[in-house]
């Protein structure tokens, strides 16, 4: 069984989606369309009637209803919250280790697809780099009990994880970037990396983000 991704054009790059029972890495620089990816995925498992969830450090509820309310297909995710849309903010000030955050996962009882945003928080307050890379195994081995989690991960120029093990304990690995491209950047999606699937790596996709939604324009930039 796969769990389809939401973005026109992925699924059929990927075997139809993800793994069932995977931790995929979702990657990129500021701006990139991580969060509003995640939000397109969730939303894609709540009209099926899958239970969702939404772990934000980052920005609050209303920041992302706003965000979603700016294009059209996501518009309508609103009408799931409080039902199988859950969107839970943890807010910045707040100590969160690892222990806690997947104290606070556990209680959902059973999730079909749940987004974390972001990961470098866990990083934040690790207490040594050994430390956080230990609870993040611990956390991806937790997780594959979920349908499929996106984990979040804010990185650096070309990099695909903070450089603490992301990429490796996780099944996929999904990066997004700029390239400037003649006149006009664009946004570019590419797969480094998912277990148990054929597919081409590190193609550049060409990713659309617009008023109207999310997809790939089936366009690969070489
Ligand atoms: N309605 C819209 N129309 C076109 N583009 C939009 C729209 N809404 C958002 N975007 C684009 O999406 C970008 C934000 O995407 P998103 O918040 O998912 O990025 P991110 O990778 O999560 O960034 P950060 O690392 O800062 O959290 C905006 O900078 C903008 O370029
Ligand atoms: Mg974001």
């Amino acid at each position: 069984m796969r769990i389809t991704t939401g973005i026109k054009g992925l699924d059929q790059l990927i075997q139809n989606g993800f793994p069932l029972h995977t931790v995929i890495l979702l990657s990129g620089g500021p701006g990139t369309g991580k969060t509003l990816i995640g939000l397109n995925f969730l939303l894609e498992g709540a009209k099926k009637g899958e239970k969702c969830c939404f772990v934000s450090f980052n920005e609050s509820k209303a920041d992302l209803l706003r965000a979603l309310k700016g294009i059209e297909s996501l518009k309508e995710a609103e009408r799931f919250l409080g039902k199988n849309l859950a969107i839970e903010h943890i807010a910045l000030g707040e100590h969160i280790t690892m222990k806690k955050f997947i104290e606070i996962v556990s209680r959902y009882p059973k999730i079909d697809r749940l987004v974390i945003d972001n990961v470098n928080k866990l990083l934040m307050f690790a207490e040594s780099k050994q430390a956080y890379r230990i609870a993040l195994a611990e956390l991806v081995r937790y997780l594959r009990n979920f349908g499929c989690t996106l984990l979040i991960c804010e990185t650096e120029k070309d990099a695909i994880d903070t450089g603490n093990g992301e990429a490796f304990e996780c099944d996929g690995v999904i990066n997004l970037s700029f390239l400037e491209f003649e006149e006009k950047p664009k946004r570019i999606l590419e797969i480094h990396k998912l277990r148990y699937t054929a597919f081409e790596p590190k193609v550049p996709n060409e990713l659309v983000i617009d008023s109207k939604g999310i997809r790939l324009s089936g366009t690969r930039i070489i």
